[in-house]
C-alpha cells in the first residue's frame, strides 16, 4: 500500500511517500525558517502564502523522488490540525482536489499521532517492529504532552502543558537573549560551552504525582536573572544562561516521562517531537531510562522535528483501522486530545 503524506500544519511544507507502513520512498521538508527567523517567530500570513507557492512542487518533488506517478498511490494521508488554520488548509485543500480528480482515498491525520508514531519509521530494531503499549512524550513547539500509547491508533492523554511548550519556551529566551529563531537548536550548541549548574532556575514538578508541565516560571525566571544581571552592570555568561536553562528543561521532561512510565506500569518509553532532537535530553533521557529498568527509544533527528513520513505512517494505520473518506472534513487549530 502506497500512502503519499502532506503536512502543512506550521512553517515546514512537507511530503513524503511511505509504502506499506514502514518502507520510506521519499521525505521532503522545504522549511521557512529562513523566511520567519528575522520576525522571531512564524507569521502565520506569511506562512500560509508559501505553503501555497510550495505545496505543489514538494509533492512532486517527493513523487519523483521515490519514482512513482499519482497512478501508483493507493491512498493519501494529511495533517488536519492541530496547527495554524492558514497553512492546515492550503494541506487539506491540496489533498482533497488530488483525492477527487485522481480518485485517491485521503484521510485526515492528527498532527500528534504523527510524532507519536514517528519512532517507528526507523524500521529495524530496536523500534520495530513497535513493542505496545508505550508512553510518549511529545515535545514540540506546540505541545509538552505525555501520551499512552497503546496501539497505532488508540492514544490517552497523561498530562500536558499548562502553559507554554517546552520548544516554545527555547524559542522565547532564545528571543530574549537575542540569539535568532528557532531557539532550540542555537540554545543547545551554545548550551555546550555552558555550565548546567551556573545558574539554579526553577523546575515546576506542579506535585509528586502530576504528569503536567509548566515553563512558563522559567522563561520568567532566566528575564529576571538578565533583568537583574544588566542593572548591576555585569555582562551576560549567555552559555552559561542556556545550559542552566536547557538543564532544567531537561530534568522536567526526563522525570516526568519516568514517573509516567512508573505510573503506567510499561516497560517502553518514547521521545517524540522537535525538542527530542535536543542532545542533551536524549542523553538524560538513555541515561535515566537505564538507570530505572526502562528501553528508551526515540526517533532519529530529523524524524523528531516536523515531516510528512509520519503523517503518512499514521494515515496508513488509519487506512488499515478501516477509515473511510469525507469531503466536509475541516481543519482544526487546537489538540483534540
Ligand atoms: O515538532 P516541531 O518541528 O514543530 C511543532 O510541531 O511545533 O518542533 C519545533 C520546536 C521548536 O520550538 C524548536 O525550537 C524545537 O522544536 N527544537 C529544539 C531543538 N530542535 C528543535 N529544541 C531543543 N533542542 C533542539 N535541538
Ligand atoms: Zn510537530
Amino acid at each position: 500500500m502506497l500512502i503519499l503524506g502532506i503536512e502543512s500544519s506550521c512553517d515546514e511544507t512537507a511530503a513524503a511517500v511511505l509504502a506499506d507502513g514502514r518502507d520510506l520512498l521519499s521525505n521532503v521538508i522545504d522549511s521557512q525558517i529562513d523566511i520567519h527567523g528575522k520576525y522571531g517567530g512564524v507569521v502565520p500570513e506569511i506562512a500560509s502564502r508559501k505553503h501555497i507557492e510550495n505545496i505543489y512542487p514538494v509533492v512532486q518533488e517527493a513523487l519523483t523522488r521515490a519514482n512513482v506517478t499519482l497512478d501508483d498511490l493507493d491512498g493519501l494521508a494529511v495533517t488536519q490540525g492541530p496547527g495554524l488554520v492558514g497553512s492546515l488548509l492550503v494541506g487539506l485543500s491540496f489533498t482533497k482536489a488530488l483525492s477527487l480528480v485522481k480518485k485517491i482515498p485521503y484521510v485526515g491525520v492528527d498532527h500528534m499521532a504523527g510524532h507519536l508514531l514517528s519512532v517507528l519509521l526507523d524500521n529495524k530494531p530496536p523500534a520495530f517492529p513497535p513493542t505496545f503499549p508505550y508512553i510518549a512524550l511529545v515535545a514540540s513547539g506546540g505541545h509538552s504532552s505525555l501520551f499512552f500509547v497503546e496501539d497505532t491508533v488508540t492514544f490517552r492523554l497523561l498530562g500536558r502543558s499548562r502553559d507554554d511548550a517546552a520548544g516554545e519556551a527555547f524559542d522565547k529566551v532564545a528571543k530574549l537573549l537575542k540569539l535568532g529563531y528557532p531557539g532550540g537548536p542555537i540554545i543547545s550548541r551554545t548550551a555546550d560551552n555552558g555550565d548546567p549548574e551556573a545558574i539554579a532556575f526553577p523546575r515546576a514538578w506542579l506535585g509528586p504525582e502530576s504528569l503536567d508541565f509548566s515553563f512558563s516560571g522559567l522563561k520568567t525566571a532566566v528575564a529576571n536573572h538578565v533583568h537583574r544581571e544588566e542593572k548591576q552592570g555585569r555582562s551576560l555568561n549567555i552559555p552559561d544562561i542556556c545550559a542552566s536553562f536547557q538543564e532544567a528543561v531537561v530534568d522536567v521532561l526526563t522525570e516526568k516521562t519516568i514517573r509516567a512510565g512508573r505510573q503506567s506500569k510499561v516497560k517502553n518509553l518514547v521521545l517524540a517531537g522537535g525538542v527530542a532532537a535536543n542532545l542533551r535530553l536524549r542523553e538524560r533521557m538513555q541515561q535515566r531510562g537505564k538507570e530505572e529498568g526502562f528501553n528508551v527509544l526515540m526517533p532519529p533527528v530529523h524524524f523528531c522535528t516536523d515531516n510528512a513520513a509520519m503523517i503518512a505512517l499514521a494515515g496508513f494505520h488509519h487506512f488499515e483501522a478501516a477509515a473511510t473518506t469525507t469531503y466536509d472534513m475541516d481543519v482544526y487549530s487546537r489538540s483534540r486530545f
